[in-house]
């Protein structure tokens, strides 16, 4: 895809991996828009990036949504490029009775149904750009499950599945389709898990990250597994126990 003058909206660009790619992408010169739930952490953004244009969403809320939709193109025509990055990560323990229902339909809502409802919502409106694109971000993980977080795992698989799909339907438009595969990457992304685990590696920077995937983009890789995330992708359920090394609590 072209890097520079586009108009891009980044789900959950106010930390991690997309407040990364959001930096990265207003240094290219595009205009740049983040959306997430904490109004402070858009502020924070903004006070880093005074270029950045932010608005309040949550994702996993159908009206919200669709009225990030409307909000956007109503402000800005010339939008181009959707990145669904926002997602959380939950522990869902079946063998000790640690799930809720609630928090599940929330992770599937946040990192499957979001991807794919605002994927539809956009659709006509990118297609109608000269060049646009949709780039999904979904994990090393969707190829190698960590065993604890089997729910998120689930989700970022289907979310390959659906990026593959929604290729091919794609092909003959002006909307391309990317699929970014992070390894870790140090952000607040489940956070207290990590700690939990005891996981001293804090995995790669997320500026790091944000300059390798714009790298790829750059060059038209569709799918751009970066790092490690390249590894779990191939070798897919041979690295199962490497990374599922602990035993089973
Ligand atoms: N870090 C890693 O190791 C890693 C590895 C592979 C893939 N990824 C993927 O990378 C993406 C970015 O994660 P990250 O690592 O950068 O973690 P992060 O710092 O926690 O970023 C996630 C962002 O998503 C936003 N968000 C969460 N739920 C949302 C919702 N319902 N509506 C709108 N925004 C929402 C959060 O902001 P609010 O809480 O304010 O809404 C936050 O800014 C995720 O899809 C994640 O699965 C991360």
């Amino acid at each position: 895809m072209k890097l520079t003058d586009n108009t891009i909206l980044i789900t959950g660009g106010a930390t991690g991996i997309g407040f990364a790619l959001a930096g990265e992408f207003i240094r290219l010169g595009n205009t740049v828009i983040i959306c997430g739930r904490r109004e402070n952490k858009l502020a924070e953004a903004k006070h880093k990036l005074p270029r950045l244009i932010t608005r309040v969403c949550d994702v996993s809320v159908r009206k919200d949504r669709e009225e990030l939709m409307d909000w956007a193109f109503g402000n800005f025509p010339a939008l181009n490029v959707l990145v669904n990055n926002a997602g959380i990560q939950r522990e869902v323990r079946f063998n000790k009775g640690i799930y809720t229902h609630n928090d599940v339909a929330k992770e599937i809502e946040t990192n499957l149904t979001a991807p794919i409802h605002l994927s539809a919502l956009f659709i006509s409106k990118l297609t109608a750009q000269p060049a646009s694109a949709i780039v999904n971000v979904s994990s090393g993980l969707a190829f190698t499950p960590l065993a604890i977080t089997p729910v998120y795992c689930s989700t970022k698989a289907a979310l390959h599945s659906f990026t593959l799909s929604l290729r091919y339907q794609l092909s003959n438009t002006a909307t391309e389709v990317y699929e970014l595969i992070p390894p870790i990457v140090d952000t607040e992304l489940d956070q207290g898990a990590r700690d939990k685990r005891q996981l001293n590696d804090r995995g790669m920077k997320p500026r790091e990250f944000a300059l390798l995937a714009i790298e790829a983009l750059g060059k038209g890789v569709k799918e751009a597994a970066i790092g490690m995330a390249a590894d779990l992708r191939q070798k897919r359920e041979e690295l199962f126990n490497a990374i599922n090394r602990q035993p089973v609590q």
